[in-house]
């Protein structure tokens, strides 16, 4: 598919059916049942990488989260039995794995509630057991880390880190310190804590470059960043999500005594 063509999809301003099959069927965001066609409208937008839709008993992603989840999932253990997603937003990555019959808790969280709120919506509808989403933040997590059902085999974050760092224009708590945040993803995480996220604040979105600016001289770059990661993790950097680089993929081990 032309590349303009199929942006246009995935940001959801082409409805045709030839992606979801069903824009005016039953259950589609046209359809006729009022609240799947609501809730599938709200599984689009932003982020336009996280678009999907449910049709039947299926989610069916947009082809930039199919080939994300293509490629995240590839590094997942065969036996993937517990699950974190900071930053779930609408849940796809939650809701495959709770899917996986050895998995036996996948744990959502996000500081919008608007996305933890489609989210838990779409599991409800489609009966997923053992997916979980709750309006927390990762300190939330990391404090009370039992009660979360953690700490989790593996953990994943992807698009996020620089929120956590900055804050957002959804959100604007913010933690500022790379060794407080991947402290808190230590103790969180089991085994593994799958990363991908602008390293440098040139490649972050418009919002992050504002706040940057504004900050004056900041920690926030590449090397500040795999630093802090080192001292509690063992960092792998694999091929990164995008073309471009920008947002490494980085599988992080969990070092037994991280500082
Ligand atoms: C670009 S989306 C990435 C979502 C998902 N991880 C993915 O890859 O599709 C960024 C996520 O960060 C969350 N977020 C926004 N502000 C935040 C903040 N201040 N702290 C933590 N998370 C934040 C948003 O709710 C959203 O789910």
């Amino acid at each position: 598919m032309h590349r303009a063509i199929r942006r246009m999809f995935d940001s959801g301003q082409v409805m045709a059916g030839k992606w979801f099959g069903m824009a005016s069927g039953r259950g589609g965001p046209g359809g006729s049942d009022g609240k799947l066609g609501a809730l599938n409208r709200r599984l689009l937008g932003y982020p336009n990488n996280h678009n999907y839709q449910i049709r039947g008993q299926r989610r069916i992603p947009s082809h930039r989260l199919a080939e994300r989840w293509r490629v995240i999932s590839s590094i997942y253990p065969k036996k993937l039995e517990s699950f974190l997603d900071v930053g779930c937003c609408k849940g796809f990555f939650v809701l495959e794995n709770a899917a996986r019959p050895e998995c036996k808790r996948s744990v959502g969280i996000d500081v919008v509630d608007s996305f933890v709120d489609t989210a838990r919506e779409a599991g409800n509808y489609m009966n997923v057991v053992g997916a979980e989403f709750h309006s927390a933040s990762l300190d939330d997590v990391a404090g009370r880390v039992e009660e979360f059902g953690g700490p989790f085999q593996v953990v994943q974050l992807i698009n996020t880190y620089h929120y956590l760092f900055w804050g957002s224009n959804l959100n604007t708590k913010a933690y500022g310190d790379h060794r407080t945040i991947f402290s808190m993803f230590h103790a969180v995480t089991s085994s593994c804590f799958i990363f991908s996220s602008p390293l440098e604040v040139k490649v972050a979105p418009q919002e992050i470059r504002d706040r940057a600016a504004a900050a004056g001289n900041h920690e926030y770059h590449r090397e500040a960043i795999l630093d802090a990661a080192q001292d509690f993790f063992d960092v792998i950097e694999l091929p990164a999500l995008d073309t471009r680089n920008r947002r490494p993929l980085l599988l992080m081990v969990k070092r037994a005594n991280g500082s």
